[in-house]
């Protein structure tokens, strides 16, 4: 029986993964780094240090830490630019009104993100409520794949037990986070892009809840 879904933020309730591919592209048309869509899966869920310096591997490229920070401050720079005309056209479609049915059964929900922008994102949709506890970057010491984030989110939720608990992402970092702290996982996007996932969904209304509740299946 599942008491607790947590779900991540950018590309699982809205669609600001986009805007993060954009930041990273606008720095690396810029300086002439290779970047595209596939080096950009192995972005998703990791932090901004951690995303510069995948890009930085794969374009055989060193850098000192000054020189790093100034080029994520850069990425962020155009991050945030993007964020200021974020509006309910950027919400995953039904993700939302999923959440309010999940509440609805009495179930606990938490938003775990590894962005430090990512209370911003809830407050300019309005959408903080819906969530009874928040794990951000800003809290975190690691990064997904590491569990820290859920495990926190856990602990935040009255510490509830990691085999209660499901988690919604839509990043490989995200999902073996989510399996490393000994929860469920539902990857929410192109199964193709989430090979560890055993459950993927491109649309909220695939899943049974009645069914995921009871089971940690999604049908
Ligand atoms: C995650 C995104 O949610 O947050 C990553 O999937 C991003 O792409 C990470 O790098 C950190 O975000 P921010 O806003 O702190 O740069
Ligand atoms: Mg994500």
């Amino acid at each position: 029986m599942l008491t607790s879904f947590i779900f991540d933020l950018d590309g699982v309730i809205v669609f600001t993964d986009r805007y993060h591919y954009l930041g990273w592209k606008q720095l690396a048309d810029e300086e002439g780094w290779r970047f595209d869509e596939t080096l950009n899966h192995q972005l998703r869920g990791v932090s901004r240090m951690r995303s510069l310096e995948i890009i930085l591997e794969h374009n055989g490229l060193r850098f000192s830490e000054e020189e790093k920070k100034a080029f994520t401050d850069r990425k962020n720079g155009y991050y945030q630019s993007l964020l200021d005309s974020i509006g309910p056209d950027d919400l995953y479609p039904g993700a939302i009104d999923f959440v309010k049915q999940v509440r609805a059964r009495d179930v606990r929900t938490a938003l775990g993100s590894s962005s430090r922008n990512a209370q911003r994102v809830l407050e300019a949709l309005q959408i903080d409520a819906l969530f009874e506890a928040v794990v951000t970057g800003h809290d975190l010491t690691r990064t997904k794949p590491d569990p820290q984030i859920f495990q926190l989110c856990a602990e935040r939720l009255g510490g509830v037990a990691p085999a209660e608990c499901v988690v919604f992402e839509d990043a490989e970092s995200g999902i073996a986070a989510a399996l490393a702290a000994g929860m469920h996982a539902v990857g929410v996007g192109d199964a193709e892009q989430l090979p560890n996932a055993d459950q993927v969904i491109t649309d909220y209304a695939e899943i049974d809840l009645d069914t995921l509740i009871a089971t940690g299946r999604i049908r």
